[in-house]
């Protein structure tokens, strides 16, 4: 049957089946092409977006403006200071108000109800630009990136994630390896794996049973071999900054190194990350906690500006999965 995306809300892989993800990449490829030839059919002339964010960005916010403007929609920004949101109004009524004006919401902020009630409310679709428990337009552009990186179909690829596993991105793989099949390892530190919910794994392990996926939650450095991707993530969120010291302690040994990029023994193995990165002392942030005494560096400088490093073509690649996304479900 054909995908049918419009109207939908973009809150979590898990509300879409394969084939619809496989819709949504197919759709990013295919704008990518486009972009790239010059050609924009500006799909989106006369709608308006608004992108809320409670937590700042870089990718995220550029992306939704470019991928916007590229398709001719108009675009506005609302940060946390700037609107009545949750301070004097509240996210039902300002879902009723947006949706009047707006044709698509962003929103990025902490709590996962929050985008789903915005959904539930605004009557136009919601994209979820990162909660404390998702990011599900990052895998999109990840996903996307392996398929132009690794020579394999998506249900043969094998993901290491190692880091904060019970974070937002260790959540946001184990919906997408488990919708594409795919193999996936949430490697870090065994005190953590206590920390995960509990009715999410089940639902991700129902999911895999049907797509054939293998998500797997490990603190054994004997699952980084085979690994066709090391994926890393900051080991404090957006907000977490108070947790540096004990974060630094316990996660210090899921480093991504270049010892650990040769014990996947795959020459062709890919680094990843979301991006921010601290992979040196050259941000504020990294050197005053490195003045403190603490190496907050998730990866080294080797591995980032290695050969195996597509960083950067996955950061790109955030734009043209979200106006696939734009498109797919307001065009
Ligand atoms: N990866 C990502 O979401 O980046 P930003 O925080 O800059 O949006
Ligand atoms: N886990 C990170 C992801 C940033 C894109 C955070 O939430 O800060």
């Amino acid at each position: 049957m054909a995908v049918n995306l419009k109207g939908r809300s973009f809150l979590t892989l898990m509300d879409f089946t394969p084939e619809e993800i496989r819709y949504m990449l197919d759709l990013a490829h295919d704008l990518k092409a486009k972009k790239r030839a010059g050609i924009h059919n500006e799909v989106l002339k006369g709608k308006n977006i608004v992108l809320l964010f409670e937590k700042t960005s870089t990718r995220t916010r550029c992306a939704f403006e470019v991928a916007a403007m590229d398709e001719g929609a108009g675009v506005t920004f609302l940060d946390s200071g700037s609107s009545q949101m949750g301070k004097k109004e509240t996210m039902e009524d300002t879902a009723k108000v947006l949706g009047r004006f707006y044709d698509g919401i962003e929103y990025r902020g902490f709590d996962q109800a929050v985008v789903e009630g915005l959904a539930k409310y605004a009557g136009v679709p919601v994209w979820n630009g990162l909660t404390d428990v998702d990011h599900p337009t990052q895998i999109l552009a990840d996903l996307l990136t392996i398929e132009e990186h690794v020579a394999k179909p998506l249900n043969r690829v094998k993901v290491v994630f190692s880091g904060d596993i019970r974070n937002n991105m260790s959540y946001a793989w184990m919906y997408g390896c488990a919708k594409m099949g795919m193999h996936y390892v949430a490697y870090g530190p065994a005190e953590l794996q206590d920390q995960l919910n509990k009715d999410v794994i089940a639902k991700v392990q129902e999911v895999a049973k049907e797509t054939g996926a293998v998500i797997e939650i490990s603190a054994d450095p004997a699952v980084l071999k085979g690994a066709d991707v090391i994926y890393a993530d900051v080991w404090a969120s957006m907000g977490e900054e108070a947790e540096i010291p004990e974060r630094v302690r316990m996660l210090t040994p899921f480093k991504v190194t270049e010892e650990m990029m040769a014990a996947t023994e795959n020459p062709d193995v890919i680094f990843m990350h979301c991006l921010p990165s601290f992979h040196d002392f050259e941000t504020t942030m990294a050197k005053t906690q490195k003045e403190a005494g603490y190496d907050i560096r998730e990866v080294t400088d080797e591995v980032f500006r290695s050969r195996h490093s597509v960083v950067f073509d996955e950061a790109e690649n955030r734009m043209h999965t979200i106006k696939a996304v734009m498109v797919a479900t307001m065009g």
